[in-house]
């Protein structure tokens, strides 16, 4: 099956599409959006609309979930977004163009325990572990290549609840302060891998407004670059 695009044109053919999802992925990405001289004209906080207009007439933003980012691209729903590798990771990446790691959202994927859970005999001694994480995909890949025996619960949230209730022994979460394992007594006992923020593209977009998503794009290129020097 070829890449997809959005179905007829009720947005106008040069309109640009770009899925964000609300919260750390959205601010990070409104400096990005900025220098490349586009401020988003609502507050996704204050606001309960999903399509966010902007200052450059042929630009808007849709808010999506932050799993749904992908999707939303892979189907031409948006010509573009903002995703975590994580979220990419796990979707599969079908479809889409990465043309960009934008350095923004860092945190890392990591295995996490109770204080008083031997994480390293129970691996040592090659016990069954049961893992609750919403990252399923890097989990199993994770524990597959250290020859770790697990079983995985998939959870969607608060995955640090699940080794205080006894519904796991570990979690496989995202760490960015480290805040939320402090205040719920588990610690990090492995890194899995570090984690930023992409820009995915439609790849027929890519073809049919090649320009506009192509300044786009090097507009999102050259704000990475100046905030990475
Ligand atoms: C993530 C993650 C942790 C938290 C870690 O959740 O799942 O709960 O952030 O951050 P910290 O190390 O700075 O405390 P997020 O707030 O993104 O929401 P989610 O549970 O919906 O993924």
């Amino acid at each position: 099956m070829g890449p997809f695009v959005a179905r007829g044109c009720r947005a106008g053919a040069e309109m640009i599409t770009l899925a964000l999802s609300k919260g750390r992925i959205f601010d990070d990405s409104l400096p990005l959006l900025r220098a490349a001289g586009i401020e988003v004209l609502e507050d996704p906080e204050t606001s309960r609309k999903l399509i966010l207009a902007t200052t450059r007439p042929g630009v808007r933003v849709v808010l999506v979930r932050a799993t749904d980012v992908p999707t939303y691209v892979q189907y031409g729903g948006a010509d573009l977004g903002v995703a975590g590798h994580d979220i990419l990771l796990e979707h599969g990446g079908q479809g889409l163009y990465q043309p960009l790691d934008l350095r923004i959202a860092r945190c890392r994927l990591s295995v996490a325990v109770r204080a008083d859970f031997d994480y390293a005999a129970a691996v040592r001694q090659g016990s069954r572990i049961r893992v609750a994480t919403k990252y399923t995909h890097c989990a199993r890949e994770h524990f597959a290549d250290k020859g770790v025996h697990v079983d995985l619960i998939k959870l969607y949230g608060s995955m640090e609840l699940a080794p205080l209730t006894g519904l796991a022994d570990a979690i496989v979460d995202l760490v960015s302060t480290g805040n939320t394992l402090k205040a719920n007594h588990l610690v990090e006992v492995e890194h899995i891998m570090p984690i930023s923020a992409r820009l995915v593209v439609n790849q027929a977009a890519l073809k049919l407004k090649r320009e506009p998503l192509r300044a786009l794009i090097d507009a999102f290129e050259s704000a990475t670059a100046a905030n990475n020097p």
